[in-house]
């Protein structure tokens, strides 16, 4: 369904996100990847770091509420050379409340969430636990939905948001609520000076909002990346 209703976009902006990050560049880096499911940014990680910078050491804990999704994601990192190696992990665990003798305060050098944090009922609890585990200078990196700002790109958005998804969700999957749900998540979502200050709150220290340096807009801001450095 994410392809159908994003024409596979969603795949592009996680390209995007994870080169952005350039994991292993400095070195091997111990990854988190929170509400990962799907394994999506975590195969992006590992090949990222694997075929930039021959690094086959950088690992990935994949985190996910759902045991299901983790279920999806083991079964495709089944057919990867990855599979049974250290370098990745599957774990149930809640976003807002990470078990603290499983993942320790100042572990990880980067912390991911794609498509994920929308979807908890407590983004500073997520965002306190984001900071809890990352090690001091690791880096906070969210790609989310998020607010565009553009007149005309906005109100094609919203036509195709709330009139094509809710019926693609009942076409194919046969789930209207579900999708209409998405397109009102996605609405309630802080946009991004909000979400780029509550970011700040939790401890992080970010670009400024002012020159871009704090979020980075895709696609006219339909998805962004934001990041934050662990003081
Ligand atoms: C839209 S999927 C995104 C999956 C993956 N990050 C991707 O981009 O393909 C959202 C994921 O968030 C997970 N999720 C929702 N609430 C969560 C929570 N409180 N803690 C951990 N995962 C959560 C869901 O189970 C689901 O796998």
């Amino acid at each position: 369904m994410n392809d159908a209703t994003s024409f596979g976009v969603h795949r592009l902006w996680k390209d995007t996100f994870v080169s952005s990050l350039k994991p292993g560049k400095k070195g091997p880096k111990r990854c988190i990847d929170v509400a990962g499911g799907t394994g999506d940014i975590a195969i992006r990680i590992l090949d990222s770091a694997r075929e930039n910078y021959a690094d086959r050491e950088t690992s990935v804990e994949v985190v996910d509420i759902n045991g299901q999704m983790l279920k999806e994601g083991f079964r495709r990192f089944k057919k990867t050379m990855y599979h049974n190696t250290p370098q990745i992990s599957f774990h149930e665990a809640n976003a807002q409340a990470l078990p603290t003798d499983k993942f320790m305060d100042d572990t990880y050098d980067l912390y991911t969430i794609a498509f994920g944090i929308r979807n908890c009922t407590s983004i500073p609890a997520v965002l306190k636990e984001a900071h809890r585990v990352l090690k001091p200078g690791g880096t906070f990196a969210c790609l989310e939905f998020s607010r565009v700002n553009n007149p005309l790109l906005g109100t094609l958005y919203d036509q195709y948001s709330f009139s094509v998804i809710p019926l693609l969700g009942t076409i194919l999957a046969g789930d209207r609520d579900s999708y209409q749900y998405l397109v009102e998540s996605i609405r309630k979502f802080p946009p991004q000076p909000e979400f780029a200050q509550m970011i700040r709150e939790a401890g992080f220290t970010t670009g400024r909002d002012i020159d871009g340096g704090a979020w980075s807009n895709l696609w006219g801001g339909i998805a962004c990346v934001h990041t934050g450095v662990k003081i």
